[in-house]
């Protein structure tokens, strides 16, 4: 809590000396004969101005950019005062409703002082403003709390993304310049023992409520600071709730729920955003309660059920270069930690010769996601990274191990529809020459497009008898796994 308040302590300092800062600060009281910076005049009769709350307001037309620039507008008077009048230190130890309350009164004087006219709903909208750049994470709070939002995407000071039900839309939410931007990296980023500057333009941190962040700074971001946030899914989705979605179908929810009981060892496959980490968490809900699991991730977003779970994250070089902790220093020590299952987050590089090995000496019904977008470019991927090691073994070895070790590959992606679907679900299921043979399960067969905009298709099963069905019997799920797959 205390260190909470200092670094709020800090922010409010910082938000101070900008505002000391700021070019001609509009002194207190002082008019300055613009009638206040948005140009709303106070009547020059005396007369007291109207709330204006059902007033028609210049701007307004342009659906709510003019009623959003006044409020800015307003802002950029207003918070340099504000700040000047308020006791920092005090401040710091309000509660954030009380700090609102106050500041609302603060914001009420101001505005008259200024002759800045907003109504009422404006003046809560600028007052939660204020209070946002001085708690929050500034312009991002809103987004933040909007439970549609699943990522953010800041590309500088004037673009700003998001993507909803796995579309992209631009918001009309701004930063005031790329300062502004670096202002709130930094505030993400000292949460986290972290700094980001020219030194150290690259950073992955988390929030407090668990979202994944990168940022990159300039100069290797052109075009200003680029933040990048995975909120963290508040909802749980399950291989049910997928099902019911139409991510997947009964059939493939079924069988993917058999193999995930009957441990096998399982590839997630996918593009950036396809839902590999959803489908894995999905997954791994049918992992054992009595399992020991050692989960692996560079940034953990990982959120397994069962009781028994060592979570291991990486560590990045310090300053001078020094501590690093890679996914491989991981998973090698995660095999002296007697784990039932491993699963790593993301497989991306040497680590992946490590895994395999992991799969190969028993520790059966480990999983990670990969990036690929097809089985066979996972399997390619896989071969790659494995040389990556450094380790000069023949192609035909690697391809050994990889068929050994990975019993089913499951990909998805995000349709052009913006729903994210598993295209293929394929079993490895050994070697023909040097060559690793797979088999296909299922497939999404695209079969048109609704007047919603939405894909329609269906997820076929190939009818195959799967190469895990004497395993799937083993568990007592042999017939399940054969009704699942149309085979009787
Ligand atoms: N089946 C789904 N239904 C609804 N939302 C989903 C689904 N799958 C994923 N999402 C949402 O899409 C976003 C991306 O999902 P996720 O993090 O699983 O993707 P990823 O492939 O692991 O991404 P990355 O490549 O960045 O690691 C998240 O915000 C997540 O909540
Ligand atoms: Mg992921």
């Amino acid at each position: 809590m205390l260190s909470q308040r200092n670094l709020v302590t800090s922010v409010l300092n910082q938000l101070a000396m900008e505002a000391r800062r700021a070019t001609a600060p509009p002194q207190q009281g002082a008019t300055n004969g613009t009638g206040g910076a948005n140009g709303v005049q106070a009547p020059s009769d005396g007369s007291a101005p109207d709330d204006g709350e059902n007033q028609p307001v210049a701007g307004e037309a342009d659906g709510g950019r003019g009623r959003r620039n006044r409020i800015v507008t307003a802002k950029t008077t207003v918070q340099p005062i504000i700040m000047e009048r308020i006791d920092v230190s005090v401040a710091a130890s309000l509660e954030p409703d009380e700090l609102e309350r106050q500041i609302g009164e603060i914001v009420a004087e101001v505005l008259v002082e200024q002759r800045i006219q907003l109504n009422r709903s404006e003046h809560k909208q600028l007052v939660r403003l204020l209070v946002n750049d001085m708690l929050g994470l500034g312009p991002l709070e809103p987004l933040l709390a909007d439970e549609s939002v699943t990522d953010i995407m800041v590309n500088g000071p004037k673009q700003v993304y998001v993507e909803r039900a796995g579309k992209l839309d631009l918001t009309d939410v701004e930063f005031r310049d790329n300062a502004h931007v670096m202002n709130i990296a930094t505030r993400i980023v000292t949460r986290v023992g972290r700094r980001i500057d020219e030194s150290t333009p690259l950073v992955d941190a988390r929030l407090e409520d668990g979202s994944r962040v990168n940022i990159i700074a300039p100069p290797l971001a052109i075009d200003g600071t680029s933040i990048s946030i995975r909120k963290f899914a508040k909802k749980k989705i399950t291989l049910d709730v997928m099902a019911r979605q139409n991510n997947i179908s009964e059939a493939v929810a079924s069988v993917l729920k058999i193999a995930s009981r009957c441990r096998l060892n399982i590839l997630i496959s996918g593009g950036t955003g396809s839902g590999k980490t959803t489908l894995l968490n999905a997954m791994s809900r049918l992992i054992d309660h009595g399992e020991r699991i050692v989960t692996i991730e560079d940034a953990a977003e990982l959120q397994l059920q069962q009781p028994h779970v060592v979570r291991l994250e990486t560590r990045p070089p310090s300053l001078e270069g020094l501590g690093e902790i890679t996914m491989r220093d991981l998973v090698k020590n995660a095999l002296r930690m007697r784990p039932d299952r491993i699963i790593l987050g993301e497989v991306r590089g040497a680590e992946a010769l490590d895994m395999l090995q992991a799969m190969n000496t028993g520790h059966d019904g480990s999983m990670c996601t990969l990036h690929a977008n097809s089985p066979r470019e996972a399997l390619t991927r896989l071969e790659n990274m494995v040389a990556m090691s450094g380790f000069k073994l023949p192609p035909a070895a690697v391809r050994t191990q990889i068929s050994d070790a990975i019993n089913l590959i499951v990909q998805i992606s995000r349709m052009r529809d913006g729903m994210r679907r598993v295209g293929k679900v394929s079993e490895v299921i050994g070697m023909e020459g040097d060559v690793i043979t797979t088999q296909d399960l299922f497939h999404f067969e695209f079969e048109g497009e609704g007047s919603d905009g939405k894909l329609i298709g269906t997820f076929h099963s190939t009818g195959l008898r799967p190469n895990f069905s004497p395993r799937a019997e083993y568990f007592g799920l042999g017939d399940q796994l054969l009704e699942a797959m149309g085979c009787r």
